[in-house]
């Protein structure tokens, strides 16, 4: 009975939605971060199709015949390299956002610069949704938490669907940090297990005092260590940028590992941004916090247990992400 009743009422088919290319993913913005983002992606063998969308089609094109050729060099996985459109972008199962600007220029100031980065995004999610984009969206632009939550407004994908790189970077200096404290591997299971993950805002640079907990830290580090590391790790993408004007090798790794965890169904545990719903008492705001990634995206929020020092860190972060798109909303008459 059950079985006729499904054959004679079958569900409507949803052709609102775009054949979706299993193993597709797409990089939307050809920088210095989506071009690092693409050539990591290239190298995983659970990819088999990547998209460019670029602002400058010269330049994209030149960055797919790049690619193609890093490729074709024996003993690489195969993957099929195209220069893309919206509707290209939209059949992915994966879409990465790079795009936006990433410094002010002259007469600009911080402000007008969200202000032009959170238009950049708005315009991308708007075009990805007029396509029917119906896969997981991760936003790595930054400030990340703020652009992934612009993001899902204006695509009105399910929230889960919506994942900003958030503190994934963060967690992964810190490893690696301690790991050369303690004299063990970064990616050994005994860090993981003891909590070394970032939490909190993401890439709002000048707010002094921007939350980076690292939990239950081993006992050999102690406090005074604890605080040098967490300095370090604050300092990390700053020192980087002050050398070479940019970072780019790292964040393109944390983008293909979250991919990875969305097309193989992982489940894994990572620390990226996510929409939280009551979780450290907030309600309505992106923010890092470890999450279980899986095929539909942040399928879990994890919220630690946290004394109440660390959920007034995660609480004053929520409340200055909310103040800034305030700001942006009330400078642009929104
Ligand atoms: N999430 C992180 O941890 C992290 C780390 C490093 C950098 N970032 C951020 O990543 C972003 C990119 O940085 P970058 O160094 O690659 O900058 P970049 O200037 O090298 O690249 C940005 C690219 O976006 C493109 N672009 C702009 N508008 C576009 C549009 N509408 N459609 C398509 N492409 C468009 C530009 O043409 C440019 O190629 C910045 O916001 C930066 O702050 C984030």
């Amino acid at each position: 009975m059950s079985n006729a009743c499904h054959t004679e009422n079958p569900a409507p088919a949803d052709t609102s939605a775009p054949a979706t290319h299993e193993n597709r993913v797409c990089v939307i913005g050809c920088g210095r971060v989506g071009m690092a983002s693409a050539y990591a992606l290239i190298q995983s063998s659970f990819i088999r199709e990547l998209v460019l969308v670029g602002r400058s089609p010269e330049r994209t094109e030149g960055e797919v015949m790049d690619l193609e050729h890093a490729v074709a060099v024996p003993m690489k996985p195969p993957v099929k390299v195209i220069h893309g459109d919206y509707a290209e972008a939209a059949r992915s199962s994966v879409v990465v956002v790079t795009a936006g600007e990433a410094t002010s220029g002259p007469g600009m100031s911080r402000l007008d610069l969200l202000s032009k980065n959170i238009g950049i995004v708005r315009d991308i999610a708007v075009k990805l949704k007029a396509e029917g984009f119906a896969g997981v969206l991760v936003m790595a632009s930054n400030p990340v938490d703020i652009l992934a939550q612009v993001a899902q407004e204006a695509c009105g994908l399910p929230a889960g669907q919506v994942i900003g790189t958030g503190t994934l970077i963060d967690t992964a200096r810190l490893r690696g940090l301690l790991a050369e404290e303690l004299g063990v591997e970064p990616r050994g299971g005994r860090l993981r297990h003891r909590g070394a993950r970032g939490l909190g805002d993401r890439g709002v640079e000048r707010r002094p005092g921007r939350r980076r907990q690292a939990r239950t830290l081993p006992r050999r580090a102690g406090a005074p260590g604890l605080r040098r590391l967490l300095d370090r790790v604050r300092r990390a993408g700053p020192e980087v940028v002050r050398r070479k004007g940019h970072t780019a090798y790292a964040i393109g790794l944390c983008v293909q590992r979250i991919c990875e965890a969305v097309l193989r169904n992982e489940r894994a545990v990572l620390a990226v941004s996510a929409l939280l719903q009551g979780e450290y008492g907030i309600e309505g705001v992106y923010l890092g916090t470890p999450c279980v990634a899986g095929k539909n995206g942040v399928e879990r929020v994890i919220e630690l247990d946290l004394d109440a020092g660390e959920r007034e860190g995660m609480q004053a972060s929520a409340n200055l992400l909310r103040g800034m798109r305030q700001d942006i909303l009330e400078k642009d008459g929104a």
